[in-house]
């Protein structure tokens, strides 16, 4: 009998992958281009579904049923396009080749079209959730055509995590939109995690908390608003010990590493003209967290003296918890704005409440408050900015005194909070009408000439500052 589905590439999430849909009863073929991985799937999980697997690629591609579906799980950039030309000669009109790595959207586009012209479908499929969730089921953002979509449809659903009934899988639309729509969701978990190192930092530096005490209020927070697969694996973390006894975390690394999805966000949002401040300031963080050996030169240079420990109250802890919620709505809220703008720029007519709907489960921003994200969407309420929408509204002005205490204390304290202090600057200059950028047009106009509108009348402007001041209609 021929396999349902096809998946190259066996390392943890391609092999996690396959296990999955043999799990649900799929027939899965199997390949790696190194055949030991491939016998070390079957030898320890061959019993769990109906495996076939090979060790040439054309007998990988005569074993799955036509149309074929073979999704390849192989590192993002030339990998991919090397596996697509090692397949190409085997395929028929119609296969279909799932990209589910995080593969940047322009080269999906270009993988796209490249082999429609060889009338081979190609979809781009986002897949989160780690390696637990490629096993127990991801959240799944397929781009392409429809009709490819439909042939994976009722594999890719079943693989997918379920919530309320629902597959955290649904079409996102054609050429790169998957694989944008996945590369958001990575901006936002850089947004995500940058927010909740802050408030760590704020708990050890400012009120000298160790690890094991972090971790608890983490896990209160997993009881509210805040409930999040990373705020609760933020507690699992921080109460981890190491052979020694001590928190591990404590022994970590300080230099946070990317693979590239969190500056692609902001790269397109820079080219969209999109304010993604937190995304942005995510990225920044792990970069300055990079230059580690830099850091430690500036630290001599610039001492700073610890403040004195102040003694934690729960007054305190609620003042860090709703920074945190107001920031990571504030991250969110312009996450989405930069798929509304993306999908009308690229004409991709994204559904923001599907997107919100299969982030709800298996992906690594999971969160209980996408549920509020998905009714404003259902609702029709949602506009291009949530921020302005009723629920987030409200939880954004109930928190601000707080927000705005905690963004004080820090800079006053010396304890760096840019994801923090950039959402609360982006809500400070999103809640005027009147800006200061009036004086910079003025600039502009200045010394390049560069025009400028008035309040008071329409058109456009320039004042002649070096010769007699007199203003002239541009
Ligand atoms: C996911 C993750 C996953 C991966 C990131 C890590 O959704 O499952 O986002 O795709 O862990 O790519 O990215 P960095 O290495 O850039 O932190």
């Amino acid at each position: 009998q021929l396999a349902d589905i096809g998946v190259l590439g066996l390392a943890v999430m391609g092999a996690n992958l396959a296990r999955n849909a043999a799990r649900k009863g799929f027939g899965v073929a199997v390949f790696n281009r190194n055949g030991a991985r491939t016998d070390e799937l079957i030898n320890e999980h061959g019993s769990e579904g109906r495996f076939t697997p090979s060790k040439l690629i054309p007998d990988f591609v005569a074993s799955i049923a036509k149309p074929r579906a073979i999704i390849i799980m192989v590192k993002a950039g030339k990998p991919v396009d090397d596996v697509i030309e090692e397949l190409l000669p085997h395929l028929e009109t119609g296969d279909i080749i799932i990209d589910g790595g995080n593969s940047l959207y322009t080269d999906t586009n270009r993988r796209f079209h490249y082999l429609k012209d060889r009338d081979i479908k190609f979809i781009g499929m986002g897949v989160s959730g780690g390696e637990e969730g490629a096993l127990e089921g991801p959240s799944m953002m397929p781009g392409g055509t429809r009709e490819a979509y439909a042939r994976i449809e009722p594999i890719v659903t079943k693989m997918a995590a379920q919530v309320d009934g629902e597959a955290c899988c649904s079409y996102i639309g054609t050429e790169g939109s998957g694989h944008y729509v996945k590369m958001v969701h990575n901006g936002i978990e850089y947004a995500d995690m940058q927010l909740i190192t802050e408030a760590y930092d704020l708990f050890k530096t400012v009120y000298g908390l160790e690890a094991p005490a972090i971790a608890d209020i983490f896990a209160e927070w997993m009881k509210g608003d805040l409930d999040s697969y990373l705020i609760d694996i933020t507690s699992a973390v921080l109460r981890k010990l190491d052979d020694t006894g001590k928190p591990l975390v404590d022994s970590i690394v300080d230099e946070a590493e990317q693979k590239g999805t969190g500056r692609w966000t902001a790269q397109s949002a820079l080219d969209l003209g999109i304010p993604l401040t937190s995304i942005t300031e995510a990225v920044f963080a792990r970069a300055l967290s990079g230059r580690r050996a830099q850091r430690a030169e500036a630290e001599k240079l610039f001492p700073h003296e610890a403040p004195a420990k102040r003694q934690i109250t729960q007054a305190d802890i609620d003042a860090i918890k709703d920074a945190l919620y107001a920031s990571k709505i504030v991250a969110y809220a312009q996450g989405f704005e930069h798929l509304t703008v993306a999908s009308e720029q690229f004409g991709w007519d994204l559904k923001l409440g599907e997107v919100a709907s299969l982030w709800r489960g298996g992906c690594i921003i999971r969160a209980r408050f996408l549920n509020r994200i998905r009714d404003a969407y259902d609702a029709g309420v949602a506009g291009p900015n949530l921020l302005m929408q009723d629920y987030f509204r409200d939880a954004v002005v109930a928190a601000e005194p707080n927000w705005r205490k905690v963004v004080g204390l820090a800079i006053e304290q010396g304890i760096p909070v840019p994801a923090f202090a950039s959402s609360i600057a982006y809500y400070d200059g999103l809640r005027r009408a009147r800006g200061p950028a009036n004086l910079l047009q003025g600039l502009r106009d200045y010394f390049g000439a560069h025009t400028y509108g008035r309040l008071d009348k329409p058109g456009k402007f320039h004042t002649r500052w070096s010769q007699d001041g007199s203003e002239i209609q541009a």
